[in-house]
């Protein structure tokens, strides 16, 4: 069975669990929250005013297998974030489950294997970096888990290697650009040797150099390492290039499936705040029924429009 990941109609509502949990300690979680890494530092939402109690997820089920790449959208506030935060136990369900490789999040006594199982990757790097050197940035959960110096040294190099940063190892992380840091930051989740990389947002804050970079790192890990990737995004080209996509609103799953069967409901997009990527907007706007969803499908499929205009003319 290759399911890694499993989410039983999971509940969280933050005023029921109250803000506590965010706090929790343990490894790649509390100590590292405390110091930057884990917490995701950047802005919270704010609570919604009129939401009355509404739950953050309401009642989610979701299966990941190994080596996927989803990508999650959704408007702001949908719940995407918490979902994520749900991945390796920072939040754990009110109702309902989530396993990681079979293990429950809520058994407190494994925690520290769901940590080890699931990195993630937060919006902000510079909320992420914790140290002044890179390889001590990348080092530092593996530390705090008191793995021997050689150890360290191996994975630290290996991550570094993973993410193309090996020339930057002696570099001081604040003078990297934002594409760079988030690689460092790819690397500190890497070292810890992860089956899964949980991403909320990590282009946010970059350039489109910076988010090519970043988009570039993951796939390559997805591809060369196998790791399994769930990545939280606005941008519907990033969606785009993942092997599924999963549309959250108001806490639940309204749609889940391939880029082509996601990016075809593009009304039912609409009616969720989202759209589509402009290779699939052009390909509509000719009122063509395709979701072509890279720049050369999207000149075959206009192609073929205009060929078959021409002939159907002429
Ligand atoms: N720390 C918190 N305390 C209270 N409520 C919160 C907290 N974090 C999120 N929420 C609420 O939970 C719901 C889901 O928020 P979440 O952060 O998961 O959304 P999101 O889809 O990641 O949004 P965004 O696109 O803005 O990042 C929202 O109603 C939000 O206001
Ligand atoms: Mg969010």
């Amino acid at each position: 069975m290759d399911e890694i990941i499993r989410f039983d109609n999971v509940v969280y509502s933050y005023a029921a669990a109250g803000e506590s949990q965010e706090t929790m300690s343990g490894p790649g979680g509390g100590g590292a929250a405390e110091s930057g890494r884990s917490a995701d530092g950047h802005r919270q939402p704010e609570p919604d005013a009129g939401a009355g109690g509404t739950p953050a997820l309401d009642g989610v089920t979701l299966s990941v297998r190994r080596g996927e790449t989803v990508a999650v959208l959704g408007h702001n506030g949908s719940g995407k974030s918490t979902l994520v935060r749900m991945l390796n136990g920072l939040l754990t369900p009110l109702s309902g489950t989530v396993t990681v490789c079979g293990i429950g999040t809520g058994e407190e006594d494994r925690l520290l294997e769901v940590r080890q199982k699931v990195g993630l990757v937060f919006q902000n790097p510079d909320n992420q970096i914790v140290a002044t050197v890179v390889e001590e940035d990348v080092a530092f959960a593996l530390e705090n888990l008191g793995v021997p110096p050689a150890e360290i040294r191996e994975r630290v190099d290996a991550a570094l290697r993973d993410v193309g940063m090996v020339e930057y190892r002696e570099h001081a992380p604040h003078r990297l650009s934002g594409g760079q840091k988030q690689r460092v930051a790819i690397a500190g989740a890497l070292a810890m040797d992860p089956l899964v990389l949980a991403l909320d947002e990590p282009t946010a804050m970059l350039d489109p150099r910076g988010r090519g970079e970043v988009m570039e790192t993951v796939r390559r890990l997805n591809r060369e390492r196998g790791v399994t990737v769930v990545m939280v995004t606005h941008h519907m080209n990033e969606a785009a290039l993942c092997g599924r996509v999963v549309v959250m609103d108001r806490g639940r799953i309204r749609l889940d499936g391939t880029p082509e069967d996601v990016f075809l409901r593009a009304d039912e997009l609409r009616a969720l705040g989202l759209g589509v990527p402009q290779t699939v907007a052009l390909a509509r706007g000719l009122g063509l029924d395709a979701a072509p969803l890279t720049d050369e499908d999207c000149a075959r499929v206009i192609f073929d429009f205009v060929r078959g205009g021409a002939s159907a003319g002429g």
